[in-house]
């Protein structure tokens, strides 16, 4: 048996402008998948278990489902799968991230399949190896559309800026709070209709993509420092550029309101492609249960979680 997890991530700053090339800031957060690869002879079976899906099961050999949602969410496992020609086997995944809320679950799964499959097999792959693997198999899974930054943070961890290269930062672990607004996201939408705004307003969407680039520049050096205060005014900025960009919802406005005003945040915003999905807020000094309370009345599902948190690591046997 062969057990490996992978964190899932948090666009901090940047994203959107980043697809124009500017910088965007990430960071893994320790929310986490896990892969377990068991020897069952005879056998190729995917388990899965997470947020959104609980208890089904994909049988490779014979094309059983034991649900119709459950081709989306094997597909990635069935990718990796393929790869490394593996038979005679049983998957098991866990999640505890919520899928399609832009907090790279599908990134996650496939980092922790491609290691402990890998592994499994008796091959040991660098993180760098990893990493490409996972971007490309993530790639085709999703017809072209995935960036390199959520299996690289779910395979590095930590932090990392995004511009037209990926590149580490040394930066130590933050709280935040992640609000979930149930709604699926979906990026490609999002980007298309922001890429669509650009062409027929570039002398509009340009200068508010500069600005994204200098708020997460600007974020680092307030992270480094620890200028909490002015880090949330930064997330209140990037947000309202986000807003004039029209990837909010009424959602996720609801929820960053509401974790500004009752929740005491020292700053919030949208996080991801948009559209629905997830805002992430910064707590106050002894502020987080009160954030988590705010977001929930609001209707939104609230996590607790650090950002630069751990990559991809193989997990003990029970
Ligand atoms: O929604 P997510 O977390 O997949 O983030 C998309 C981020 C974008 O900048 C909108 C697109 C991208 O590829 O960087």
């Amino acid at each position: 048996m062969t057990t490996a997890s992978a964190p899932g991530k948090v666009i901090l700053f940047g994203e959107h402008a980043v697809v124009s090339g500017i910088t965007a800031l990430g960071g893994a957060i320790n929310l986490r998948a896990k892969v377990t690869v068991k020897d069952r002879p005879g056998c190729l079976l995917i388990r899965t278990d997470d947020l959104v899906l609980r208890g089904f099961s994909f049988d490779l050999s014979s094309g059983q489902l034991s649900s119709p949602q459950a081709a989306n969410a094997t597909r990635y496992i069935a990718a990796v799968v393929r790869e490394f020609d593996a038979r005679n086997i049983q998957v098991e995944v866990e999640s505890d991230l919520p899928l399609a809320a832009g907090l790279g679950s599908s990134a996650a799964v496939v980092v922790a399949a491609v290691t402990a499959l890998s592994r499994h097999q008796g091959q040991e792959l660098s993180d760098k190896e990893i990493a490409a693997t996972s971007y490309r198999l993530e790639k085709e899974v999703q017809h072209g559309l995935a960036s390199p930054t959520d299996t690289a943070l779910a395979t590095f961890g930590g932090y990392l800026s995004v511009s037209k290269e990926i590149s580490a930062l040394d930066l130590l672990p933050i709280e935040i709070v992640v609000g979930w607004t149930g709604v699926p996201h979906d990026t490609k939408y999002e980007v298309e209709k922001v890429q669509a705004l650009r062409r027929d307003h570039p002398d509009l969407v340009d200068p508010i993509f500069q600005a994204i680039g200098t708020i997460s520049e600007r974020a680092v050096s307030l992270i480094r420092e620890q200028k909490t205060a002015d880090l949330g005014q930064m997330m209140n900025i990037n947000h309202g550029l986000l807003e004039a960009l029209g990837v909010s919802s009424r959602e996720l406005s609801e929820l960053v309101y509401a974790a500004r005003g009752a929740g005491g945040a020292l700053g919030a915003k949208l996080t991801g492609a948009g559209g629905g999905g997830c805002m992430i807020a910064l707590p106050g000094l002894g502020r987080t249960e009160a954030l988590m309370t705010a977001i929930r009345q609001a209707r939104g599902v609230s996590f607790r979680v650090n950002v630069g948190s751990e990559g991809v690591r193989m997990e003990r046997d029970p």
